[in-house]
């Protein structure tokens, strides 16, 4: 009778020492899969994953590489036990990576592959270093890398089994690197994307501030005029604590608010006497025509046409176009107009010189709820105040005014009192 394999006892060890394995395996994989998609650190996650892979079967060398198709390469990512001389990259020819898609995720004997360059250039150095198996990964038909794995410390060969476990954890390890490559690319397309829109947006402002210098250069008494009242509109939008694309809209508005003089006589616009009923109903259709032009044209921000039409409005009904009150202006016109008037007093013309501050200061409080905004006014005093006493350091104003007249004397109370005094100012409609 011949000799049972197992005694008793036997097939009960086995099968526990097998159970054991097993269980120890499917322990590796899940924390395999919770390092997979912990995404923090990908240097990290593949290091941890090969000891992990390495550490479940007791291997005692091995490595991970990643593929670069575009270089031809397979670069190590991650290596254990394999000593400073294993080389850092192996070249990978397109026949080998059309082979190893063919066979997908499965784990080849380094001595049947001979046949492959990788092989037949690099066996020498495999071999040396006692690798035994390599596992291309492929994810979705894409060679994303290579399982290099040395001999297991008992010295037994590799069972089928043992392969099966190797391929599902470098399945794993091939969705890491397909997530990496895909956040990368992501990356480099947002970066793009993120580049090619600050191009736009500088042709843009580049374009815009063209087109103030066109405007201005038309009026040869009031140059620098559209640039003026972009900076001032920008300096009221930005104390009234708009967010960086609101201040940066609301500047273009400000260098766009004249653009329909464009289409005005220039004897009109550079008369230097009064101009008669005729000419100034001819001067006084530019914020209509502004809004023609600028209508037409895709803004990034959508209020720039109102800020042309309506920054001659005032809050007490007696502006033009269109005679409109407070709430029916738009907000922006209201600060284009502050912005259009604080330029007209600070700034020669050419039939009287501009006022001085005190008369601004006063002018624009005792204007203020009948032609300007109260909180738009403040916002404009309060930027003037904030550099008078230092707080600014920018100085914005001294720049556009000029030295001597942010000094004038007692400038600081001054602005001081009138932002006081406004600060319980009404505007028309709601005093009606
Ligand atoms: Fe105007
Ligand atoms: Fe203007």
């Amino acid at each position: 009778m011949a000799k049972p394999l197992y005694t008793s006892a036997e097939p009960q060890r086995a099968m526990t020492q097998n159970g054991s394995k097993i269980v120890h395996a499917f322990g590796a994989l899940a924390d395999l899969g919770a390092e997979v998609a912990n995404r923090s650190n990908f240097q990290d996650t593949i290091r941890t994953s090969l000891h992990l892979l390495l550490g479940s079967l007791g291997i005692m060398r091995g490595g991970v590489a990643r593929y670069s198709r575009f270089e031809g390469e397979l670069s190590l990512a991650a290596v254990r036990g394999l000593g400073d001389e294993f080389p850092l990259a192996f070249a990978l020819t397109r026949e080998d990576e059309r082979a190893f898609l063919q066979c997908g995720t499965a784990a080849l004997e380094v001595l049947d592959a001979r046949d492959l360059t990788l092989l037949s250039l690099n066996g020498w150095i495999l071999e040396a270093k006692d690798i035994e198996l390599i596992v291309p990964l492929v994810v979705h038909d894409e060679l994303l890398g290579m399982l290099f794995i040395g001999e297991k410390a008992s010295g037994d060969r590799y069972s089928p089994h043992d392969k099966d476990i190797i391929c599902a954890m470098g399945r794993h390890i091939g969705v890491a690197i397909s997530q990496r490559n895909l956040l990368t690319e992501l990356e480099r397309k947002a970066d793009e994307t993120l580049k090619l829109y600050d191009e736009m947006r500088a042709t843009y402002s580049d374009t815009v501030k063209a087109f103030a210098a066109a405007i201005d250069s038309k009026d040869k008494y009031t140059e620098g005029h559209s640039t003026r009242v972009g900076k001032y509109t920008e300096i009221i939008a930005r104390e009234l604590g708009w967010v960086e694309d609101e201040i940066e809209g609301a500047s273009v508005a400000g260098y766009l608010h004249d653009v329909g003089k464009l289409t005005v006589e220039r004897k009109i616009i550079n008369a230097p006497y009064k101009i008669d009923a005729k000419e100034s109903k001819e001067l006084n259709r530019h914020p209509s025509v502004g809004y023609e032009i600028l209508m037409p044209i895709h803004h990034p921000y959508a209020d720039v046409p109102l800020a042309a039409k309506y920054h001659h409005e005032r809050l007490d009904g007696r502006g033009y176009p269109d005679g409109l009150y407070d709430r029916e202006i738009p907000y922006i016109a209201k600060i284009v107009n502050l912005a259009d008037s604080f330029d007209a007093m600070t700034t020669d013309r050419p039939y009287k010189r501009r006022r001085p501050a005190h008369e601004v200061v006063e002018d624009l409080q005792k204007n203020s709820g009948l032609q300007f905004a109260p909180e738009i006014t403040s916002a404009l005093l309060r930027g003037i105040l904030r550099e008078t006493t230092g707080e600014l350091k920018d100085k914005r104003f001294r720049r556009l005014l000029g030295r001597e007249y942010m000094e004038a004397e007692n400038l600081t109370p001054m602005l001081r009192h009138a932002l006081d005094n406004i600060g319980s100012t009404q505007s028309i409609t709601l005093s009606v």
